[in-house]
């Protein structure tokens, strides 16, 4: 089993949009997929199509009063499973702060997880702020996944994800965590920007960036309000393909 935290401090950049396409993808590629929607604003839960239910979110698990295993909901995907986010779990931010081992208890709820492996990958959609949750996905995870937006200031946001894990890899919070890819993503062939971008970001980083970078699609940005990852919404469209090439490359660097 291994875990995957994707996560940018950065907001709006597609880390929801990947968690479930790229998470849809695998398990359609035949890997057992848990998402866990780490992230109040619940928009992975909903963009797949599932109500946001009160008290089935990791909230409880993370306070150490519930188990996680007990949290993880079937999707309409075979092999795609969901821990949904909620409400509540805005509060754990604070109530997760007051406790011993505060950066440790998502990785707590997880080891048990971990011996029984009933999945190949976890993928943790990384609320954008860098609290107590997003650290705790990073204590958590082995890996990050780290989806940029082909602009701008994409350079200086990745300097500040690079930075962060040296700290918690410096930190002994989780020495072995690893920057295992970044995906670009709402790409934009037609504009040099995202040519430049690209080229910027691949000339810093090399093969830790993704050859399949992700375009922006009007589809991809409409699939979730119908609660339907991109290779339901639009099986046939750039978006899908893109998100299926992913997969892909993902499997390839993922698995031994
Ligand atoms: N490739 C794309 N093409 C078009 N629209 C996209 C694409 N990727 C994401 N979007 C849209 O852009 C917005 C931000 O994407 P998303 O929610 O995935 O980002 P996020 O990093 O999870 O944001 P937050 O930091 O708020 O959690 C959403 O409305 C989404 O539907
Ligand atoms: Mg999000």
């Amino acid at each position: 089993m291994k875990t995957i935290a994707v996560a940018n401090q950065k907001g709006g950049v597609g880390k929801t949009t990947t968690s479930v396409n790229l998470g849809s993808c695998l398990a359609a590629e035949g890997r057992a997929v848990l998402l866990i929607d780490l992230d109040p604003q619940a928009n992975a839960t909903s963009a797949l199509g599932l109500e946001v239910a009160e008290g089935m979110s990791l909230y409880g698990p993370l306070l150490g009063e519930e188990l996680l295993a007990d949290k993880v909901l079937p999707t309409r995907f075979e092999r795609l499973f969901i821990v949904p986010a909620d409400i509540d779990l805005a509060g754990a931010e604070i109530e997760v702060a007051r406790l011993e081992d505060h950066l440790a208890r998502l990785r707590m709820a997880l080891a048990p997880l971990a011996s029984d492996a009933p999945f190949d990958f976890v993928l943790i959609d990384c609320p954008p702020s860098l609290g107590i949750l997003m650290t705790n996905a990073l204590a958590a995870a082995d890996e990050l996944l780290v989806p940029i937006q082909c602009e701008y200031f994409a350079l200086e946001g990745l300097s500040k994800i690079v930075n962060i894990v040296g700290k918690i890899q410096e930190s002994g919070i989780n020495p072995a965590l690893a920057l295992g890819g970044i995906v670009m993503t709402m790409f934009d062939s037609r504009t040099n920007l995202s040519q430049q971008v690209m080229q910027e970001v691949r000339k810093h980083f090399g093969a830790t960036v993704y050859e399949s970078a992700i375009p922006r699609t009007v589809r991809l940005g409409e699939a979730p309000s119908f609660g339907k990852p991109i290779i339901e919404y639009d099986p046939h469209g750039v978006g899908a393909n893109a998100y299926r090439a992913l997969a892909k490359e993902f499997l390839l660097r993922n698995l031994p």
